[in-house]
């Protein structure tokens, strides 16, 4: 029986309750995290924790828990959940108020919700088994602050269904000045003539925590050239080799962007070195 755990408790999903006041609700008031954990050892828990409290500062939510304090709730909640491949759900709203008011209320209590989620085995290295991704691209139309993991997320929902009604896996963005910001719910790097290219980071992008992770492991491990810089969208089509990369999916090879082949058509040879580096070196952190 799954378990979820909601301002300090442990209870059955259904017994889990919030106001409709909650500003989570009304306003998509707060900050989200998914950690990827295997077996009980979670994928750049420091790293997440670090995030999520960078956007709790940034909304000015005051939520009491430390580092130590989200590493027992989620051990807690990993273990009362099996230990197996979860994904871990962490999310804090502003609270309930009394009232629906655009102003931060002066008084108010964080919500804390947590629930794990089954998620498919940790993601290997193998060209002929890994995932391929097909795309399509669209101009970036969410908000100013996007390196913010807020709750508010329609304008990712509303991209990425653009994608899932055409049957496709992920919709790539572009500003308007038609330079490359990310996928809807992952980063995106290519790669030109084996250099590894991704955009830096802006208020334009998520700091996802698998891209600084990877960028990590590409420098310290190997001697793969490795550029933060902009990118435009024919450089993008014209890559060897396009990447989404995120919690869940680690490092993804795209092979169509709006049906255009990339590269190969398949998953590509520094495609399968980074992703076995990944694999190597994921919990080091
Ligand atoms: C918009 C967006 N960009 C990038 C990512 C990847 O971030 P991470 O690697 O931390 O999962 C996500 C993940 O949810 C996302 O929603």
């Amino acid at each position: 029986m799954s378990l979820v755990y909601l301002n300090g408790q442990f209870m059955r999903p259904e017994q889990a309750k919030i106001s409709p006041m909650d500003r989570g609700f009304l306003f998509g008031d707060g900050i989200y995290e998914v950690i990827p954990s295997y077996g009980g050892r979670c994928v750049g828990f420091t790293a997440h924790i670090q995030r999520l409290q960078t956007g709790l500062d940034a909304l000015e939510i005051h939520c009491a828990l430390t580092t130590e304090d989200w590493q027992q709730l989620v051990q807690q909640l990993i273990q009362r959940n099996g230990a197996g491949n979860l994904g871990v759900y962490l999310h804090v709203s502003r609270g309930a108020d009394h009232k629906r008011a655009h102003a931060y209320p002066k008084e108010i209590t964080p919500t804390i919700f947590a629930y794990t989620f089954e998620i498919a085995a940790e993601p290997q290295a193998e060209r002929d088994k890994a995932p391929r991704y097909k795309v399509m691209t669209a101009t970036d139309l969410r908000w100013q602050r996007c390196h913010i993991k807020s709750t508010a997320l329609l304008g990712n929902v509303m991209h990425h269904q653009q994608a899932a009604a055409l049957g496709l896996n992920e919709c790539i963005l572009f500003d308007e000045q038609g330079f490359l910001t990310e996928g809807s719910s992952t980063n995106v790097f290519i790669v030109k003539d084996a250099v590894v290219i991704t955009p830096p980071l802006s208020h334009k992008i998520l700091p996802g925590i698998t891209r600084q992770l990877l960028l990590t492991i590409l420098r310290e491990h190997s001697s793969m050239p490795v550029q933060e810089r902009a990118v435009s969208k024919t450089e993008l089509l014209a890559a060897d080799e396009v990447w989404l990369t995120s919690s869940s999916k680690e490092v993804a090879a795209v092979i169509e962007v709006d049906g255009k082949v990339i590269g190969t058509g398949k998953p590509g040879c520094v495609w399968q070195q980074a992703q076995s580096l990944f694999c190597r070196y994921k919990y080091s952190f």
